[in-house]
């Protein structure tokens, strides 16, 4: 069983998570589930965006791991922002995962004019106790500063993109500073970094594959990370970055490959 981070309300979330965007509904992100689950993730992250929240569901039903070891997140998406949209969209998501409480709850994109309307929505099913965490994903500092101007209950977590192109250490410092936990999108870079050489030779060193160095730096940087795979040797590979360790040196290369290149959306645009 995966180690976990003490988020600022308490509760416990798993370094390693499962993503799933992009992993289609039915078999696909079943057998997916199904197969991280026996490698030891104890973390999904879905959205209802992505469109398989049924089959999502319908595999952590399924599995004899009990529910109260999985942690489940889903996300409020960018239509249906706004206080009574967010209470609605919330109950689908629920309805469609078939799960009694949801482990974290997310805005997924920080819509400017909408988002501490939903936010507020948010604060109401924690206090009501169908979600254990609430946080936000894609926020900049800025969109940070202004939720937390104006509403109660500070964000546990903000999930972005995160990678060795997009090394966002203001953000992370300021998010530590306020107790909100940053986690990865992306952290493999869609597969488009496993050729870097710096991460190559790193994996040489450490007999380890460059999509595993990459999972280890989020570790070691303590980012919480979510890489997507459908395919089990590889959703196997991600899992096995527990016994091994970079040194300071390892990680300052990794950090150096920064240049801000994003594979997703500007939050800037929402
Ligand atoms: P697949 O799902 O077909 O196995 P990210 O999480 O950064 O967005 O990266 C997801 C992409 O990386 C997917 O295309 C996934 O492919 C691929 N991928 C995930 N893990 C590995 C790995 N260990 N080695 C190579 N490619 C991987």
């Amino acid at each position: 069983i995966h180690s976990a981070v003490k988020l600022n309300n308490g509760v416990l979330m798993p370094w390693l998570g499962l993503g799933v965007y992009k992993a289609e509904a039915g078999e696909e992100v079943k057998q997916a589930i199904h197969t991280a689950l026996a490698a030891g993730y104890r973390h999904i992250d879905t959205a209802s965006f992505y469109n398989n929240e049924e089959s999502v569901g319908e595999a952590i039903r399924e599995t004899s791991v009990p529910r109260e070891e999985i942690f489940v997140t889903t996300k409020v998406w960018n239509d249906d922002q706004g206080y009574d949209e967010t209470l609605r969209a919330f109950e689908t998501s629920r309805q469609k995962l078939g799960l009694e409480v949801i482990d974290l709850y997310l805005i997924h994109w920080p819509v400017s004019g909408k988002f501490v309307d939903t936010w507020k929505a948010l604060e109401k099913l924690y206090a009501e106790g169908k979600i254990r965490a609430i946080g936000v994903s894609n926020f900049l500092i800025d969109d940070l500063e202004d939720l937390m101007k104006h509403t109660e209950i500070k964000p546990s977590v903000n999930q972005v993109e995160w990678h060795p192109r997009l090394v966002q250490t203001e953000l992370q410092e300021f998010c530590q500073k306020h107790g909100i936990q940053v986690e990865a999108w992306s952290p493999l870079g869609r597969a488009r970094l496993l050729d870097e050489p710096v991460l190559t030779e790193l994996a040489e060193k450490h007999g380890k594959s460059a999509a595993q160095i990459i999972l280890r730096w989020d570790l070691q940087k303590q980012i919480v990370t979510i890489p997507k795979s459908v395919t089990p040797e590889r959703i196997k590979q991600n899992a096995a970055i527990f016994d091994f360790e970079l040194t300071d040196e390892d990680i300052k290369k990794i950090d150096a490959l920064h240049t801000g290149e994003r594979y997703g959306p500007n939050p800037a645009d929402f």
